[in-house]
């Protein structure tokens, strides 16, 4: 019982994190431009300035706590470093990068297009040439090696001027601007691209908003007015490449992580089912087309007043997402016991309490066996669309033995189950599925912490914590054993 034929095998990566090139090529600046490195204990930091020339910085805390003060706007400053201005170098690194993918037997290879690379302020009619070259380059290059792109249109990365200039997504004026990028996008590549994505983890805008739309100001209003205008562009892309007709699908991204309760109690099972619909919000409106009632009942009792007309209804109805993309690394517990807070760890925030039953890495995600089998399930009795995981992967503070060799078995383990995992989903529960995009395809800079040392790249990059390092490229056991395993469909997973 293998994978079906033509099941996308490949790895992910987003500009921001990956790219590099910052100020090359006539990018413009991003959100994560000016945001500084950090680790599993201090958050990073968002820096600005003010009219008068002060600087300052604000943690970024997952939740919705972080705010740039009113009289300053987001900017970077002297002295900080900012690891996502060098990334591991794709931008000079792109040939190498896509021929060890191309080795690995990729067939799919996730990435983002970082919109200031072709809109610098977000606002220009015309797009920026160099930027449309560039991932032309590597498109190109995908396509003659039989990697099929899957491209993100917003990785955590709006662009830096419509942060400051609006406060970000919580402003209408951004769906006609981010419609028109992605309808320059499609046509541009129309015929080379099939797969992509609006919104990297779209409910981001619940649990860090800033990354997720680039809020400066994240009160409840402006993060439910935030998503819904990232739902109104994320249809409008979808209708402008169903109108182009060029065989491209448009999926959404959600990061969705299974919840357990941590008793049987009544009272945490009704935790559970609460935590879950609050994230699962998000995949009702973009793949089910229309606002969950509940949501609205919150909004209402919360005194938000959601900006949506008919005509938002009806487009939203209308041009659903084609696909549910979504992101799984771990498990979380939830206890509806308020003295207790255990702060456990895991992606966009976690649960309160932890798993004893799961081992965990050093940032406290834990290792479950079953996760991607369970979100599957989920996902695909929910919504009946086919789903595509485009992130999973373990985070891991490699290190280089002396053979000068990553020897990550633990890295293996992990991807071992979650391969088993996609196969039982398939074939026991009858899901229907398009790919795996582990992550990472090469290393790369951790998104909530900054780091370098936060590994997850099945090939190691010579880079520390700051900007340190030869970037040469070792591929792992990992990336070995992957070859395997695309090479045989997933039938071999030793
Ligand atoms: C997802 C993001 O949240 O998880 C990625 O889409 C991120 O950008 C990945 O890198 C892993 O999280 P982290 O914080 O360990 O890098």
């Amino acid at each position: 019982m293998s994978f079906p034929k033509g099941f996308l095998w490949g790895g992910a990566t987003a500009a921001n994190q990956y790219e590099g090139g910052f100020d090359e090529g006539g990018k413009g600046l991003t959100a994560v431009d000016v945001m500084t490195n950090g680790s599993a204990t201090t958050p990073r930091q968002v820096t600005w300035t003010r009219a008068d020339g002060t600087t300052g910085q604000s943690p970024m805390v997952w939740g919705a706590d972080f705010k740039v003060p009113a009289d300053a706007t987001p900017a970077m400053v002297p002295d900080a470093y900012y690891p996502s201005h060098g990334g591991t170098d794709f931008y000079h690194h792109y040939q190498e990068d896509i021929e060890l993918m191309a080795k690995a037997g990729f067939t799919t290879f996730r990435f983002s297009i970082a919109w200031s690379r072709i809109f610098p302020t977000g606002e220009e009619t015309t797009p920026n040439e160099a930027g449309l070259a560039f991932y032309e380059k590597v498109i190109d290059l995908c396509v003659q090696n039989h990697i099929e792109p899957c491209i993100t249109l917003q990785h955590y990365d709006t662009p830096l001027a419509l942060v400051q200039k609006y406060g970000g997504w919580q402003d209408r004026r951004l769906v006609d601007l981010f419609a028109h990028y992605a309808a320059v996008v499609f046509k541009r590549y129309a015929g080379k691209v099939h797969y992509y994505t609006t919104f990297n983890e779209i409910n981001a805008m619940d649990e860090a908003p800033y990354l997720g739309g680039g809020l400066t100001d994240p009160t409840p209003q402006n993060r439910a007015q935030g998503a819904h205008n990232q739902f109104l562009a994320s249809a409008k892309a979808v209708r402008a490449a169903h109108e182009l007709n060029a065989d491209i699908q448009v999926g959404m991204m959600l990061a969705y992580q299974p919840v357990y309760a941590e008793t049987c109690n009544p009272a945490d099972q009704l935790a559970v089912m609460q935590n879950m619909e609050h994230g699962l919000f998000y995949a009702d409106v973009q793949a089910g087309g229309a606002y969950p009632k509940a949501r609205l009942i919150q909004y209402e009792k919360a005194g938000i007043h959601l900006d949506i007309t008919p005509e938002d209804e009806a487009l939203l109805r209308t041009y659903p997402a084609d696909f549910l993309g979504f992101s799984c690394y771990t498990s979380s517990v939830i206890t509806a016991d308020p003295t207790r807070d255990e702060n456990a760890q895991g992606n966009l925030g976690g649960g309160t309490v932890k798993n004893p039953y799961l081992e965990t890495n050093a940032w406290g995600w834990a290792t479950d066996p079953i996760v991607l089998r369970l979100a599957l399930n989920t996902l695909w009795h929910r919504y009946h669309k086919p789903l595509f995981v485009v992130e999973n992967g373990l985070g891991w503070a490699d290190e280089v033995a002396a053979d000068g060799q990553i020897h990550d078995d633990y890295r293996i383990n992990y991807l071992r189950y979650a391969v088993q995992s996609m196969q039982d989903a398939i074939n026991e529960d009858g899901v229907e599925m398009i790919g795996y995009a582990l992550w990472s395809a090469i290393d790369l800079v951790s998104n909530g912490t900054g780091e370098m040392k936060k590994r997850y790249g099945l090939v190691y990059v010579d880079r520390d914590d700051w900007g340190n390092g030869s970037l040469k490229r070792t591929p792992k056991d990992s990336y070995h054993w992957y070859q395997k395993v695309i090479a045989t469909n997933g039938d071999d997973l030793a």
